[in-house]
């Protein structure tokens, strides 16, 4: 059971730096149609002399303003990300800081591409626990600057983004059934590792890759199975007010047609903008939230699930009663 709460606000923030397919095959050895016909991917955001904190002070700005609040009614700020400008202080602290929100509660939560997921139920618990009025959730992604730009089998496929959130306390609860999942990935299917500096007492091997590597298969195989699971034990847990409409971490929408084949649901249920962001981790799933709000595909009433996955290995999802009006 989750707290009562309600979203009442959304933004979005972007790089300025548009990186078209066609671009890419500058840069390795690929080919617009395979990125497309393998992804979905036509293009991403790339930061350039914008960075993490800027983008998700953007979105968390227009969240706020689109509640109709100032910075100063936060409450409490939980931000996900896995490639932040700085270890310390965290996202969440730096949005804090330039927004000016006073002092709150402001911490960042690790969990991957799902991490928008773990931030809002943490947040959404969190509300509850300390008796706080209004949370700013976000997520703010620069994949691209632990991508190894050499290896076609990776760097095609993320760009960088951010979104946001603000929740408020409500008599009735719009946030239910939530479902936050981890599994140890024994093979690392999905990892970057940080770089290990030298100390007075260890030196570290010299060749360590700092950047993103991923088995592109297992990942898919994994993506798959825990999508339509989730699907499925949420679809069970609404009983006979069943969401109709489907907003998953975009990652490859050939997901999502497997999906469709070995599930009951359809593909217009899901809503896919992946083509022009590529995959922006855990930034992915508020940036769908934005467009599907944005362009009405999303009105007061639908019933939506939220769905993320990814490493850790991690996945999640939750369903919402969406309330915000255009
Ligand atoms: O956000 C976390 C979740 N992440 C995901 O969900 C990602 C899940 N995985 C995937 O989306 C897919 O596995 C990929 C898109 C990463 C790869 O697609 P695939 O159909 O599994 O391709 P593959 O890795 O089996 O590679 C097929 C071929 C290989 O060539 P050969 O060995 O058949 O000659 C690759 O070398 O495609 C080649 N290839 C490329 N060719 C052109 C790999 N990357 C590229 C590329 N351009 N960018």
């Amino acid at each position: 059971m989750i707290a009562p709460v309600k979203i009442v606000g959304i933004g979005e923030g972007l790089p300025k730096q548009i990186v078209t397919n066609k671009m890419m095959e500058q840069i390795v050895e690929t080919s617009d149609e395979w990125i497309t016909q393998r992804t979905g991917i036509r293009q991403r955001y790339i930061l350039t002399d914008d960075n993490v904190v800027s983008i998700s002070v953007d979105a968390s700005k227009k969240a706020i303003e689109k509640a109709g609040l100032s910075a100063q009614d936060i409450g409490l700020i939980v931000a996900s990300t896995l490639a932040s400008d700085y270890r310390i202080p965290s996202l969440a602290g730096c949005v804090q800081r330039d927004l000016e929100i006073s002092d709150c509660p402001a911490f960042d939560v690790s969990a991957g591409c799902t991490g928008f997921i773990y931030a809002l139920v943490t947040a959404a618990s969190l509300m509850e626990t300390l008796h706080v009025d209004t949370a700013l959730v976000l997520a703010g992604e620069g994949v691209s600057k632990n991508i190894n730009w050499s290896d076609r089998s990776t760097c095609v496929l993320f760009g960088d983004g951010a979104g946001a959130i603000v929740l408020k306390r409500d008599s009735v609860g719009t946030i239910h059934y939530p479902i936050l999942m981890g599994r140890s990935d024994r093979e690392n299917t999905l990892t970057i590792k940080n770089k290990d500096d030298h100390t007075p007492w260890y030196q570290y091997p010299q060749e360590q890759n700092t950047k993103l590597v991923m088995k592109g298969r297992e990942v898919f195989t994994f993506a798959s199975e825990v999508l339509a699971d989730t699907l499925n034990r949420l679809k069970e847990q609404c009983g006979d007010k069943p969401f109709t409409k489907i907003i998953p971490h975009q990652a490859n929408s050939r997901i999502i047609e497997y999906v469709c084949r070995t599930t009951g649901f359809t593909h217009d249920q899901f809503f896919l903008n992946l083509s022009q962001y590529a995959n922006t981790s855990s930034a992915s799933i508020l940036l769908a939230l934005w467009d599907a709000y944005k362009q009405g595909w999303l009105a007061p009433g639908d019933r939506l699930a939220l769905i993320g996955f990814g490493s850790g290995l991690t996945w999640g999802g939750v369903v919402v009663d969406w309330t915000l009006e255009s």
